[in-house]
Formats: C-alpha cells, structure tokens, sequence
C-alpha cells in the first residue's frame, strides 16, 4: 500500500476518464473557434481579493486560500470570470470592442465531493466581452447549446432566467442589495422559504412568493405570465422583455431546447440579467451555466463594459458523455513497438523507430531489453497493433519481420515500405 493518496475531492484520471476529459476540451476549443474566440492563458493563483469581489458568499466561503511567502493574500481560481475580467482592465483596456476569450484549465472549490461534484475540476470558459445586446446573450446560448451537440450529447435542455426581475421587484419593494444577494442564494439552493423568510414585510414576501409560482407549460407562456406580474415594476418589466427578446433570437435560430424559470437564480453575485444552466436527464446537476454580468468589470476599476459568458463543467459533460455511451472518435492510429532481437541491432532498431515517428505513426521502442518472447508477450497484453522486430539477417536485405499480433500473422518488409504499409 501506498503512504499516499490524491488529497479528498480530486483526483487521477486514467484511460478512459483521461480520454474523456480530453476529447470534451477538444470539442470545446473547436466550438470557440467556430464562434471566432480567442484562447488565453491565465494564472491558477490570484488575488483573493480579485477573485472575492463579486463571487458571492457561497464561493468566498469554498476557495482555497493561503498566504504566499511574501505575505500576499491568494487563492486557488475557484472560476476564470474574475480573471477574463481582469485582462479587460488591464492588458486589454483598449482592445476594440467587443472581445471573446476562452479558457481551459483545472478551478478549485472546497465543494462537498459526490458524483460529479470534485474539489479540483475543469472548466471550458467563454466570455464576450462589450456587448450590452441581447443578440451577444444569443450568441453565447447558442455556443452552449453547439457545444453539447458538438460532444455527441441528446436531450440536454437549457434552463434560462433573468435576474433582474427578482432584483427590480425587490428594488422597488425597498429591500437593500445585501438582503437581496442573501435571498437570490438562498434561492439559487431552492430554499424557498428561507428566501421568504429574509423579507420583512409581508407584501414583500407575497410579491416574491407569486414570481416563484409562476411556471408554465411552455417558455413563451411563462413570459407571457411574468410579463403580467411585473406590471407597473418598470426594472422588472424591461428585464422580462430583455428576457424575451433574447428567448426570440435563440429560438428563432433554430434552438428550441429552452425552458423558462422565473425562480431561477445562481449562486454568483455578478449577475445582472439574463443566466442559464445546462442539464441532461441523466443527472441532476448542471454540466454548464452562465449569464451577464455588466458591472463587474467597472468594479475592477475598468471602464463601463457589459458582458455574457458561460462556463461548461467539462468533467460533468465528460461523464454524460460515458452514461450516454457517446462515441469518442478518436483517429484510431494502429500502435507498434520496435524490438531489436540482439544488442547489435539497438541502434538500427531505435533508427527504424525514429522513421515511423517522423512519418506520423505512433511508435514504442522496447526500453527494458527484454527477450524477444517476453517482449512480444508484454506487448500482446497492451494489446499493441504490430510489433516491427530487428534482426541481423533481414536487416542485411534492407528488411525487418512485421508481426500483426491480433492475427498472429507475420511478414518480412522493406524497411522503405514500412510506414505506408502499417498505415493501410
Ligand atoms: P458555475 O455555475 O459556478 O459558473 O460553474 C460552471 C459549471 O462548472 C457548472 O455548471 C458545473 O458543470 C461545473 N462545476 C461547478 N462546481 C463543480 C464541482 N465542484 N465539480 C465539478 N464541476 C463543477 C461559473 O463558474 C461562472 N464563472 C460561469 C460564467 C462565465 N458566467 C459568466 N461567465
């Protein structure tokens, strides 16, 4: 037994969870490519300052924070929002408007570790940066929704509410940001009641109370009843038009996988209007999820730039992908190992093995000068393709033995003709 293991809530990926992992970030740099975004590249540490601002208390009170030794205040990224929006106070101040990032890497949360629930995962990030237009909420749900579909994932849906209708009902009700903040979390957890519970008075309580009861059927019937309700709350009424007009241009374009959710909140404080999570019927946990946040950035001492960005939760889609038994093409390259059969032929085996490499082919050398049985045993067990062996008296006619180890058949080659041979 090993003295050592990952520490609790992270974790070695192996095989095929390494694969998996993997083929997802593929998919989702391929899909930011096709909506024109731009890969960066930004630290794992921050200040916790910067990655506290605007959080919210749930993740303040998960990140991993420590002192560094020169007495800095840092934390693990616990999301890569807070960092995106940095660079736009900063290196690209005055970048043209607007901007897409992506980014890729591992976040840390101090979450309670479940099924699909990790204290280090990853995340495929993507933010549009200086665009306050539904059309730029659109485009960011579409990307989403081209992101599963580009995985090989079926019957994902895609939750969608605004959060400024809870906060323009409850601004023109009179209740301050903080209690608003604390009821938007306690909502984010379905804690109804103890969102209630935060308002004072009782009017209050009932206009919280109907917004949360409003669902319906269909995504156009729910804004039609929210449009209702917020009559005569001007912020909460344009946020529900904002709602709607977004909803309009996604479903117009072709994506109809969307209900609406009026009770719908996120445990993030940033948010300032529309937010969405994404989910497969498999689970009930989102793989995804995002929303515009138009302050943020001026509340990093940027200028005024609003902006809409989600996050995918690659390891969650990434085991959707193995419930679901998606197929991951991967180009199914043939494996060989080159084994000399003496010591003299080392050098011309290791050349042999150079040659195919160069030519694109995926060659092992046999490393453990192991004897010509074992070695051809032990690559047997790894289920390796072919196994190219070197000896003296081919190698002098310019040739080695190519030995298919599935049929167990065996052939002498030219050492010109081996990489287009074990290509076909
Ligand atoms: P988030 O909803 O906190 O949003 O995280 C996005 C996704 O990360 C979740 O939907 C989920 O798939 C995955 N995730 C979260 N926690 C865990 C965990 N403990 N283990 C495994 N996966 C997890 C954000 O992070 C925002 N920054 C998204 C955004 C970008 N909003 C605007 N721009």
């Amino acid at each position: 037994m090993s003295m050592f293991q990952p520490v609790r809530g992270m974790r070695d990926l192996l095989n095929q969870d390494a694969d998996a992992l993997s083929y997802v970030i593929g998919k989702a740099r391929e899909t930011s490519a096709l909506y024109g975004f731009k890969e960066v590249v930004t630290p794992v540490v921050e200040p916790f300052e910067l990655l506290s601002a605007k959080s919210g208390e749930e993740i303040r009170q998960r990140m991993f924070i420590f002192d560094d030794l020169g007495g800095r205040k840092v934390a693990l990224r616990p999301e890569f929002t807070a960092s995106i929006a940095r660079l736009a106070t900063t290196v690209l101040k005055n970048e043209p408007k607007p901007f897409r990032l992506f980014s890729v890497g591992s976040v840390y949360r101090y979450d309670e570790p479940q099924k699909g629930r990790y204290r280090e995962f990853w995340q495929a990030n993507f933010e549009l940066m200086g665009s306050g237009k539904p059309e730029a909420d659109a485009e960011i749900i579409l990307l989403s929704n081209s992101l599963l579909q580009n995985v090989g994932l079926t019957g994902y849906t895609l939750k969608l509410g605004h959060v400024g209708v809870v906060r323009g009902l409850l601004n023109q009700e009179g209740v301050d940001d903080v209690t608003q903040n604390a009821i938007l979390q306690k909502m984010d957890k379905k804690d109804y009641d103890a969102a209630f519970a935060l308002l004072t008075s009782k009017k209050c309580q009932n206009t919280l109370r109907g917004l949360v009861g409003l669902k319906s059927e269909t995504a156009v019937e729910t804004i039609e009843k929210m449009r209702e309700y917020t009559r005569g709350y001007d912020k909460a009424s344009t946020a529900v038009e904002n709602l709607a007009a977004i909803l309009k241009l996604v479903t117009e374009s072709g994506c109809e996988i969307q209900t609406v959710d009026p009770a719908f909140a996120r445990g993030l404080e940033y948010y300032t209007g529309m937010i969405f999570e994404l989910y497969v019927p498999q689970f009930d946990i989102a793989l995804g999820g995002g929303g515009r946040y138009d302050r943020l950035i001026e509340t990093f001492g940027g200028e005024e730039t609003p902006a809409v960005g989600m996050a995918a939760g690659i390891d969650r889609i990434a085991l959707a992908t193995q419930v679901q038994k998606t197929v991951l093409k991967k180009t199914q390259q043939k494996r060989v190992i080159v084994i000399p059969i003496k010591e003299e032929q080392k050098m011309q085996a290791l050349k042999i093995a150079q040659t195919l490499r160069d030519a694109g082919i995926p060659a092992e050398f046999e490393v453990m000068g192991r004897k010509m049985a074992k070695a051809l045993e032990d690559a047997d067990k790894r289920k390796v393709d072919y196994a190219i062996i070197v000896g003296e008296r081919e190698l002098k006619e310019g040739k080695v033995v190519v030995k298919d180890l599935a049929n167990r058949t065996q052939e002498e080659i030219e050492i010109e003709a081996l990489a287009s041979k074990i290509r076909k």
